[in-house]
């Protein structure tokens, strides 16, 4: 394993699910999980398993106690105020649709909201349906030409009308990072709000959302080495109290009648329903891992791999890449007259997994004027042998294809 990681990770012990031989390099769609989450999550079943917040007995009281503690583990890990702001929800996807729901339901016709070219699906469609019911106005800030959020063209396109910009912390398909507060340093001087997807940073990089002077961060656990079905949202506490619910059930009021129905302050007002307990449970045991190797040393592990492939491919003529130098963890390329999902198919042979496809962000691929990318995404287990093995595969892939 790389040196880079200031603690020696047995890749075979930690993460039961990679097997030895196997180039994971597929974490820009999902984590492997390293065996405490795993454990985390059979201990949660297994032996620690009731409800939260309703049971007068023991042992829900202790379960509710470690749920309560997982929220305030989140808070901590990415700098909030106080555990309040922290809403869990079922992923980055929900956290986008809680706020264009609840907060965007307040915006009317005239008002506008600016996202930009490389935002992924999910950090567009929500706010496409928000302006189907209120008439806002949508903007998209393009991009330089490595790929990143053109921040001068976005400056420049901010008024007074704008009322949010969202957008990528770090893109999903170019790995580019996003100057965040600068982003909100321009965003806030038009009087908008700033949303960041923090989906592909809060693997990659230390966030800290009171440095980045953001209002809204969304992240899914998943992506974090975590259980999928767990992510959260991040919004500044003034914000959060001001917002209305958007779903409604139990757990998220204060009284109901057939007359009227009061509603609980946030979080619980956000968090309608019996909650992903047992993913509450995973998330903190993974944001422990990650904090035991720690944020700056996998980003710096990350980053010398994304430079070895970006070097070694870079030397293959057939290839071409995408987005910038310095991305972070996130490797797109294609392979001259080769579909990337035959390049997909190939690498699988080869026992490489890489994500081949669109990667829920059409309006990046029309820009980058192809169907599809190959995208090599890394992580904590992967090593200088799994981009060794990317490069054979790759040059088997030209190979065949003449
Ligand atoms: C940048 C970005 N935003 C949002 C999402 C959506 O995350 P989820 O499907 O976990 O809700 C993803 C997932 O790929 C992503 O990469």
């Amino acid at each position: 394993m790389s040196t880079l990681l200031t603690r020696p990770l047995d890749r075979v012990s930690d993460f039961p699910a990679i097997p030895e031989g196997w180039a994971y390099l597929d974490t820009a769609a999902t984590a492997q999980k390293p065996r405490v989450v795993i454990d985390a999550i059979t201990r949660g079943y297994g032996e620690t398993y009731a409800t939260v917040h309703r049971g007068v007995y023991q042992r829900s009281a202790e379960m509710t106690l470690a749920f309560e503690a997982s929220r305030r583990r989140v808070a901590q890990f990415i700098g909030a105020a106080s555990a309040d702001e922290i809403v869990f929800v079922r992923g980055a996807t929900e956290g986008i649709n809680l706020v264009a729901h609840s907060w965007g339901n307040g915006l009317k016709a005239g008002d506008r909201i600016l996202l930009s070219t490389l935002e992924h699906h999910s950090n567009i469609v929500p706010w496409q349906l928000l302006r189907d019911r209120t008439g806002i106005a949508i903007d998209v800030a393009p991009l330089t030409p490595d790929g990143r959020i053109d921040l001068d063209t976005v400056e420049a396109m901010l008024t007074p009308a704008h009322k949010l910009v969202a957008l990528a912390h770090v893109s999903n398909v170019l790995g580019s990072v996003l100057d965040a507060r600068r982003t909100a340093d321009l965003a806030h001087a038009v009087g908008a709000k700033l949303l960041l997807d923090g989906c592909q940073a809060v693997p990659r990089i230390a966030v800290d959302v009171a440095a980045l002077d953001c209002d809204f961060y969304v992240f899914s656990g998943h992506k974090l080495y975590g259980p999928t079905g767990i992510g959260v949202l991040w919004a500044r506490g003034e914000i959060l109290d001001a917002m209305p619910p958007w779903h409604g059930g139990g757990a998220m009021i204060d009284k109901v009648t057939f007359a009227k129905t009061t509603y609980a302050p946030p979080p619980a007002r956000f968090e309608a329903g019996t909650p992903h307990v047992v993913g509450v449970i995973g998330l903190h045991a993974a944001i422990d891992y990650v904090d035991s190797i720690g944020l700056d040393a996998i980003h710096r592990h990350e980053a010398a791999l994304v430079k070895a492939a970006r070097d070694a491919l870079s030397g293959l003529n057939s290839v071409r890449l995408f987005g910038p130098e310095s991305s972070a963890g996130i490797v797109s390329f294609e392979v001259e007259g080769v579909h990337p999902h035959d390049v997909g198919t190939i690498l699988d042979e080869e026992r490489v997994a890489i994500r081949a496809g669109h990667h829920c962000a059409q309006p990046l691929m029309e820009h980058l004027g192809v169907p599809a990318t190959a995208r090599a995404s890394f992580g904590v287990y992967n090593s200088e042998q799994d981009v060794a093995a990317l490069v054979r595969g790759i040059e088997r892939v030209t190979r065949i294809f003449g």
